[in-house]
């Protein structure tokens, strides 16, 4: 999009690592650093959890390569910490540069012509854990994923007449759990954000046991991975399996859905999330109009 509007756009590779070690990592985009990536899961141009960035030594670095560059506008997208980061950068960046013409590294100039950093966060994080967010870049496609495996379990699951625990990622959110579990019409569901009351053990069990005496010949529990009781104690996938077995003597297995959930390609709805934001905008009766006012854009 900053192409198409005639700005000079750098992609920063390995994230904020890329941002503190300059050099290479910055590089002049052009029309074939984005082509024929939109069905590329992940980024292409990389990610890093960086410490350095967490120092001010390390952002004081950053600051330096990017008003070599010019670049005051920066488009960040990530979860939790790089949006933490990105707004720290934000209200640490007049310092930054103070401190830089203290040491002699940029001139007096430089700092005042660059003296606002502005920037725009991209939620990206499988969680869609952002308030204000209706959806976070890649949570939509992580459900694919989920309900394929989901799927998947459910013929062996009813073959074998057993019951499932899946495990899917949120160590703090339980979007993914409970969105998996309505859409799959699971028999139980534990989320971070609504621990069970006491005397859950009782009743998931009652619920497993009707289930089975109306002719169900499978259960399915879906966990996040963040889930507690409502004394904050973990509850793990392997604690419900052995409450299941002890209890009713249920043939159970516990599938950890783990990183997969993180790859492969992306879905419809992600790949224009993050290429034509536009499409999703409403009018005022709440219609989607975006795709058509833009298809004009489109086919130019
Ligand atoms: O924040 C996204 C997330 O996928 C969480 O749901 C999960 O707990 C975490 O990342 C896993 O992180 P890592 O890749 O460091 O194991």
């Amino acid at each position: 999009m900053g192409i198409y509007v005639g700005a000079k756009v750098y992609l920063i590779h390995e994230g904020y690592q890329g941002l503190v070690d300059g050099g290479d990592n910055i590089k002049l985009a052009h029309w074939h650093s984005v082509t024929d990536i939109i069905q590329l899961g992940g980024t292409v141009i990389g990610s890093a959890r960086c410490k350095d960035f967490q120092t001010r030594e390390g952002r004081i670095a950053a600051a330096f390569n990017l008003v070599k560059k010019g670049i005051t506008n920066l488009c960040v997208c990530g979860g939790d910490g790089s949006l933490t980061g990105a707004n720290i950068f934000r209200s640490e960046w007049s310092g930054l540069l103070d401190e830089l013409v203290q040491k002699g590294r940029i001139r007096d100039t430089d700092a005042k012509q660059y003296n606002k950093l502005n920037i725009v966060g991209l939620v990206g994080s499988i969680d869609n854990d952002f308030c204000g967010t209706d959806m976070t870049i890649g949570a939509d496609s992580a459900l694919h994923r989920i309900m394929e495996i989901v799927d998947a379990i459910m013929t062996t699951a009813n073959s074998h007449q057993r019951t499932f625990v899946l495990e899917v990622m949120g160590r703090h959110c339980g979007y993914l759990a409970l969105v998996s579990a309505l859409a799959s019409g699971a028999d139980w569901l534990f989320i971070p954000e609504a621990p069970p009351l006491e005397g859950w053990e009782n009743r998931m069990c009652a619920r497993l046991e009707r289930s089975r005496n109306k002719g169900s010949r499978l259960n399915i529990i879906i966990v996040a991975e963040g889930a507690i009781d409502s004394n904050g104690k973990p509850i793990s996938s392997a604690d419900i399996k052995d409450l299941v077995v002890k209890r009713l003597g249920y043939d159970t297995r516990v599938t950890v859905l783990g990183h997969v959930q993180r790859g492969g390609t992306p879905s419809a709805f992600d790949r224009i999330l993050v290429s034509c934001p536009w499409f999703f905008t409403h009018d005022s009766r709440g219609l989607l109009n975006g795709c058509f006012s833009n298809l004009t854009a489109f086919n130019s």
